[in-house]
């Protein structure tokens, strides 16, 4: 049994604010299984009673995932008091959903992060006990060699010392390539190509596991993940 109020129920799933959607219960727009329900405090089972609005059944999830293409100049946080963080990105609506980066990018870092509400999921995403993907695309200066490759194919020791799992380098010019991480230290990317010789100009996350950045996302775009989408974020 999973008890909550009817304007919890609705604002949770985006909605509408609650403000609002009291307005829309109180109008009688609402039913229970088949019963007008014009309380928005009323407690409903989100599990067993069906909720529709103007006569459209509305699904009840618990957990939600998005994909948001992060532009540069903006924080991985949930809040923070001088810098626009990812999360003032969202709609209202989907700024209630308690939603949280799954791992972080860079202020200047630009590409797919993911945003949820389920704490398992993130813990899957992140941590390296799971091997889960990140591939990058990076501009940087200097000339990238075969022996850079290598370099990353054995594991590149960071300059505090810290060393990293093998990685992939793919150049995709003489100042461009592509990383592939298991991984996600601090600045990771930029420290791996810095102790290389080759500093990062531009970074961008391409990937999560096989999720892929949607190409009809602009930058400060975002939207919610399919079945299938969650799928390819674990698919090997
Ligand atoms: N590695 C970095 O250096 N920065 C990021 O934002 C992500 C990975």
């Amino acid at each position: 049994m999973a008890l909550m109020r009817l304007d919890k129920f609705l604002s949770d799933q985006g909605i509408a604010s609650r403000k609002e959607l009291r307005a829309v219960i109180r109008h009688g727009r609402v039913s229970i299984d088949g019963t007008v329900a014009v309380k928005p405090e009323m407690k409903i089972d989100s599990e067993l009673n069906k909720v529709y609005l103007d006569g459209k059944l509305i699904s009840y999830s618990k957990y939600r995932y998005f994909m948001l293409y992060k532009p540069c100049g903006v924080v991985t946080a949930t809040e923070d008091k001088k810098q626009k963080t990812v999360l003032e990105l969202l709609s209202p609506e989907m700024r209630r959903m308690d939603l949280f980066p799954v791992g972080r990018l860079d202020k200047d870092t630009s590409g797919l992060l993911l945003l949820t509400n389920d704490g398992d999921f993130a813990h899957r995403v992140i941590s390296p006990k799971f091997s889960v993907k990140k591939r990058y695309y990076a501009e940087v200066e200097g000339e990238l060699t075969e022996c850079d490759e290598k370099a990353f194919e054995n594991g590149i020791e960071l300059r505090d010392g810290l060393k990293c799992r093998p990685a992939e380098l793919v150049r995709l010019g003489a100042d461009r390539c592509e990383v592939v991480l298991t991984e996600g230290k601090y600045h990771q990317v930029r420290r791996m190509l810095a102790s290389v010789g080759k500093p990062v100009t531009v970074l961008k996350r391409l990937s999560v596991g096989n999720l892929e950045l949607d190409k009809n996302l602009e930058e400060g775009g975002y939207r919610e993940l399919t079945e299938e989408d969650l799928c390819k974020v674990f698919s090997r």
